[in-house]
């Protein structure tokens, strides 16, 4: 059960539910001192801006306490030839004061793939990190945190998917990002949420089989065999933060709030997609946010998303159910920073595995770029065959 809050966030309050209070701006304080930084003059110069893009969740008075990491890691950026692709997930002081690029899994992979800087540091966990080093291997890719982990990368090895590909020959193999480039390379294609449908619908034709294997999210491959009716082989993985949420966590959300307006990632299990309003990706949910302005909302995904999407839609207000991806709150300001300084922790992977992880991301990015792909809502749950 999602533990729910909805203290509305205002200027100058962080409410109830405070991703950076996991680390808190008293761990940034101490670590910007212990690193010889501090809210200097000149460091307030170079970051009033962008408190005005977070200042709808940052409370004025520990403003002083992330400004002097914010200040020296935009200078190292520029110094050392560095962008910083931030995932929807990340705190606003990351997302929107240090992030170059801004997105879900699939944008970060495109802006990997097309950028021109000499080094990236991967603001998100460790598969999307490798996913920016399949893609761009002359670029030094860091991750700030080596914890930075995922339950749903973490639940399937190589070795499973030769093993399943043994069981079922012929039938495509599509994995989902969330999964290490070993997974991939034993892929055909990888899909994110934002395309997953559309990958699914894409290999089935292209490999003329009435299956697809879809890894290894077992509520992803639910709700994709419920949109598409094609038939998916599917792993047991779970997201840890999705999973939790539940259809009585709505009714109650729905009582204590009418005309609120439920948005729900398909890492949510099968009846929580069913009784939400609309679903997609992380951008897809940003997207229907900005664009329709619904009274009140609420977003049944990570914690952080809800302060991100509020600045660029201050007039919604934010019911916020408080489920942090723990792997996604490794990455802080001081972890960015030493990154950068120290060049830690780089990414490496296999040649041979990275060539053939490629080819599977590849394969993905060549299917016509489309918006975000919304799930329909309201549909019963569909069967998949559980390896
Ligand atoms: P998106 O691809 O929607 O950004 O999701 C990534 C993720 O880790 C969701 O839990
Ligand atoms: Fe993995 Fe879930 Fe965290 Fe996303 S939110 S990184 S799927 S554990």
């Amino acid at each position: 059960m999602a533990r729910i809050i909805d203290a509305p966030l205002t200027h100058g309050e962080s409410g109830g539910c405070d991703p950076r209070a996991v680390h808190g701006s008293w761990g940034a304080l101490n670590a910007a001192a212990q690193r010889g930084l501090a809210y200097t003059p000149a460091a307030r110069t170079k970051t009033d801006a962008l408190y005005e893009r977070v200042k709808h969740v940052v409370p004025a008075i520990e403003w002083p306490a992330y400004a002097p990491l914010i200040a020296a890691i935009n200078e190292m950026k520029h110094e050392k030839n560095a962008v910083i692709l931030a995932h929807n997930y990340m705190t606003s002081e990351i997302f929107h004061c240090v992030g170059d690029f801004r997105g879900d899994s699939l944008q970060l992979a495109r802006e990997a793939a097309a950028t021109d800087a000499s080094i990236i540091v991967q603001a998100g966990v460790h598969f999307m990190a490798e996913t920016s080093k399949c893609l761009a291997p002359e670029k030094t890719v860091l991750i700030p945190d080596l914890r930075a982990g995922c339950s749903l990368a973490a639940s399937i090895t190589g070795a499973d998917v030769r093993l399943i590909k043994a069981r079922y020959p012929g039938v495509p193999v599509v994995t989902y990002v969330n999964t290490s480039a070993e997974v991939k390379a034993e892929s055909d294609v990888c899909c994110t949420s934002s395309n997953a449908a559309a990958v699914v619908e894409w290999a089935a034709r292209a490999w003329n089989s009435e299956r697809v294997i879809l890894l290894p999210d077992e509520f992803l491959a639910k709700n994709v065999a419920a949109q598409t009716g094609i038939k998916i082989i599917a792993w047991h993985g779970r997201c840890e933060v999705h999973e939790r949420f539940s259809v009585e966590d709505i009714a109650e959300m729905r009582a204590a709030h009418p005309g609120l307006v439920v948005l729900a990632h398909p890492e949510c299990p099968p009846d929580v997609m069913a009784a939400a309003d609309f679903a997609g990706s992380t951008a897809a949910l940003q997207d229907y946010v900005v664009e329709k302005r619904p009274a009140k909302v609420v977003l049944l995904t990570e914690c952080s998303m809800s302060d991100n999407v509020a600045a660029a839609a201050p007039d919604v207000d934010f019911i916020r159910p408080c489920n942090l991806c723990p792997h996604m709150k490794h990455i802080t300001l001081e972890g960015i920073y030493d990154a950068l300084k120290y060049m830690q922790h780089e990414v490496t992977i296999p040649e041979d595995i990275r060539v053939r992880a490629k080819h599977a991301i590849d394969a993905m990015l060549a299917l016509p770029k489309e918006r975000p792909r919304a799930f329909a809502t309201g549909r019963p749950e569909a069967a998949v065959e559980l390896v």
